[in-house]
């Protein structure tokens, strides 16, 4: 269930008048007939605000309130600007305008005249979020009646963008979750708890690991107390054809390991699981709306810490593909991850595509700040289909070069490739480094989300802190390109 309840209901014209939260009504050039309503009530409150200077500044999808309006029992109404035939984007985002305002008392929205009003529903869903580990527990806001023309039809066509909100929120859950509490155990078991839903999931612990060979990742988790492990998450939804696979680096905290990190800001490690967030949010909405796609999600559960155990810059490692890595800076410790994990994907299971995500370079940030995630991909056609994706569900996306001529950056003079790549082109390095570990011919996008996973603002439709960008993007290629 999403955070906030949402109750699809025929229009009712008398509780207009009744309500005592808030009451959400439409406008664009002119009024429509539910706000023409409630400027009845109020005695020509909404035409003024129509009529105002601050009603022309209104983008569609924003909105202005009017306290307290007399003729009616309403803490407030909200009048929102949408054109009539508004799209699932100016939607959406009148959804999270109303999800950002609601309150104890709950709302009643008069959307009898809106049409598709299904993505509203999803805008709201995904703005009504709270995480907080206080002694009081976040509240829910009190429920939302959506006034519609067709009810049951409406909430038909919400059910599976609310549960995939659900799914949404779960990301969310992970990546804002402390690493005292979200361990490697905590993170296995959350996952494990979705075999209620029907995904197959199994867990690698270290000597499974060991005898793998995956060398590169375990060597990042063992300066930790927290065991490392590899989560394999399987929907099989569709028929027999071989499954689209997605990796997930998830360093439940990142110190920097013996290359440690400045004080100033560590703290925002705890969310370097958010690759892994993300691909158990993908597997639950997968899964809640029992997607008829075959997929399959990893993730590589480790802590990096600095430790008598832990591994050393200048220590060479091997990797489950067999080659051997320089280690020359411990925090550049996502790609070691992933390179086992990676290989496990497609030694295991054949996939007919890959897609990783990590938070894997602050170099991304640099580039593309918080608006946009980095996008590398082998695969053209693939690759449109993703950023078309990524634009049709309001996550940024944009394309960074893969090139060999970036591989000279990182050659070892001890082993075949070395982790880090220097300053210059920090996150296609990364790429670069990770694309030896794809096979040839594997089509393959790598998704750094360093900047977009958790934001220190509010975004348009999540609070400030963790926003479980991406989950919708794949959600949506996999409904689109991958069987449905
Ligand atoms: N987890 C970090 C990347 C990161 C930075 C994520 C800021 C989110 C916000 C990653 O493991 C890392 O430390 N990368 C290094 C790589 C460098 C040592 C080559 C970086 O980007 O500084
Ligand atoms: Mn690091
Ligand atoms: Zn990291």
């Amino acid at each position: 269930m999403p955070f906030v309840a949402i109750d699809f209901a025929a229009a009712d014209a008398e509780v207009l008048a009744t309500h005592a939260g808030r009451v959400i009504a439409f406008a664009d050039a002119g009024l429509d007939p539910w706000s023409k309503r409630l400027d009845r009530l109020t005695r020509g409150a909404l035409s003024r605000a129509i009529a105002s200077e601050g009603w022309e500044k209104l983008k569609p999808g924003e909105g202005l309130e009017l306290a307290f309006p007399a003729g009616m029992a309403a803490q407030a109404v909200q009048l929102i600007r949408l054109p009539k035939n508004a799209t699932p984007a100016q939607l959406r985002k009148a959804g999270a305008s109303i999800g950002r305002g609601l309150g104890a008392p709950g709302g009643l929205v008069a959307g009898a005249s809106v049409r598709k009003i299904e993505h509203l529903a999803e805008g709201l869903a995904l703005r009504v979020y709270a995480f907080a580990r206080r002694a009081e527990a976040p509240k829910a806001p009190g429920p939302v009646t959506l006034f519609c023309a067709d009810p049951e039809a409406s909430q038909a066509a919400a059910a599976g963008l609310l549960a995939r909100a659900e799914a949404v929120h779960f990301t969310r859950d992970l990546v804002n979750e402390p690493a005292n509490i979200l361990t490697t155990t905590e993170f296995a078991n959350r996952l494990e708890d979705m075999r209620a839903l029907g995904l197959e999931v199994e867990v690698l612990e270290e000597d499974a690991l060991e005898k793998l060979g995956m060398r590169a990742l375990l060597a990042v988790g063992q300066g930790s107390e927290s065991p490392s492990k590899v989560v394999v998450m399987h929907w099989r939804g569709g028929g027999d054809e071989k499954p689209l696979a997605l990796v997930g680096k998830g360093v439940v905290f990142d110190t920097g390991g013996i290359s440690i990190k400045p004080a100033g800001g560590m703290e925002d490690m705890v969310m370097d699981m958010g690759g892994a967030g993300v691909v158990a949010g993908v597997m639950r909405a997968l899964a809640a709306r029992r997607a008829s796609a075959n997929v399959v999600g990893l993730v590589g559960l480790v802590e990096n810490m600095p430790d008598g155990r832990a591994q050393r810059p200048g220590d060479v490692v091997t990797s489950m593909k067999g080659d051997t890595i320089e280690v020359i800076n411990t925090d550049a410790e996502g790609r070691l991850v992933l390179a086992d994990v990676m290989w496990y994907a497609q030694e295991r299971f054949d996939p007919v595509a890959m897609i990783d995500l990590a938070t894997l370079t602050g170099a991304v940030i640099i580039g593309l700040g918080h608006e946009k995630a980095g996008v590398f991909a082998n695969d053209d056609a693939l690759c449109a289909d993703f950023l078309k994706a990524a634009a049709d569900t309001d996550e940024g996306a944009w394309r960074l070069p893969l090139d060999p001529a970036y591989d000279e950056q990182i050659k070892s003079r001890v082993a075949d490739v070395k982790n880090v790549g220097g300053r210059p082109a920090g996150s296609v390095t990364a790429a670069q480094f990770l694309q030896r570990f794809v096979r040839p011919g594997m089509p393959w996008i790598h998704l750094d989300i360093a900047g977009v996973a958790m934001v220190g603002k509010e975004t348009a439709f999540a609070p400030k802190g963790a926003t479980g960008w991406g989950v919708r993007a794949l959600d949506t290629l996999i409904r689109t390109r991958f069987g449905g």
